[in-house]
């Protein structure tokens, strides 16, 4: 057993993780998980003791290049604390506007629908900030629907899960379709960076050489499954906006509003069907 004070150790960690180009603040976060303390605890009891041997795997999975929050096995997401693995797309910040905006659009009791839920961060946490509508999560993948399914339970969610090809495996209408889809052109699949590409699963990330497959799917066949007064949001990808604003006006949506994230990317897009079609 190696045991050393933990203001040295998080020295030397922190040091060993900026050499390998590693945000010292995962050591951190690793140790505050080995000591089950928060951050803040770690800076005010550096004359603790710790045995960093049960640390050793932990760093080497990060080392490697493996997401920090599949290490820990968890991330937060508006607020919650979602469990997360290899089976679901990591939730990122961005996609709480998403989130946002549906919460503020969708009308009292109102169907809404999340296409490609992954961990089911989008759904959940729509559901559990309004208890008043009918939230119904689908994903093409198995695996992710079950982490899905574990979020759902870990939360209180109400909300219900299947399986389904966009709209294939379901029925109904919805004042509110959702989705952060995979967006990632092909081309750019093969450039994302190592961390993203190896761990996390193909199919959230890239629907194709063009990157708007799934989104030019779910247009197309949303027609059939908006309420009269519904919309569409949509999470898009970065420089995607005025191939968006193209495929909406080719098929028959208006653009209510372009809405940007933090670091002022167009990121959510609210589509309402035309009145009439042509
Ligand atoms: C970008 S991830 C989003 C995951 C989660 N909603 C989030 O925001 O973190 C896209 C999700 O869409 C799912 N997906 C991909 N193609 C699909 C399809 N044709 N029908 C339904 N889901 C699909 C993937 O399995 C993945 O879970």
């Amino acid at each position: 057993m190696t045991r050393k004070r933990l203001d040295d150790l998080r020295a030397s960690l922190r040091d060993d993780a900026l050499r390998r180009g590693i945000n010292p603040r995962d050591v951190d976060l690793l140790l505050s998980d080995l000591l089950g303390r928060s951050v803040a605890y770690l800076y005010a009891h550096g004359e603790l003791m710790v045995d960093s041997a049960q640390l050793d795997a932990r760093l080497a999975r990060r080392y490697a290049g493996e997401p920090l929050q599949y290490i820990r096995g968890h991330t937060e997401f508006y607020s919650r604390d979602f469990l997360v693995d290899a089976r679901a797309l990591i939730p990122r910040p961005e996609t709480e506007l998403l989130v946002e905006t549906a919460i503020e659009r969708a009308p009292a009791h109102g169907r809404v629908i999340d296409i490609g839920t992954g961990s089911g961060c989008i759904a959940i946490s729509i559901e559990r900030e309004r208890s008043d509508l009918h939230v119904l999560s689908v994903d093409r993948s198995v695996d992710a629907l079950a982490l899905a399914s574990v979020n759902k339970a870990r939360l209180e969610s109400r909300v219900m899960l299947a399986a389904s090809d966009v709209f294939s495996g379901v029925c109904g209408t919805f004042d509110v379709i959702v989705s952060n889809p995979p967006y990632v052109p092909l081309s750019e699949y093969e450039e994302l960076a190592v961390e993203v590409r190896i761990h996390e699963p193909r199919m959230a990330l890239t629907p194709g050489p063009a990157g708007t497959e799934v989104i030019e799917r779910i247009l197309d066949e949303a027609h059939a499954r908006l309420e009269p007064r519904g919309c569409v949001i949509l999470e898009v990808g970065y420089g995607q906006e005025e191939a968006i604003r193209t495929l909406a006006a080719e098929k028959r949506y208006d653009v209510d509003e372009f809405l940007p994230d933090l670091a002022g990317i167009p990121r959510v897009v609210v589509l309402s069907a035309h009145a009439q079609p042509r």
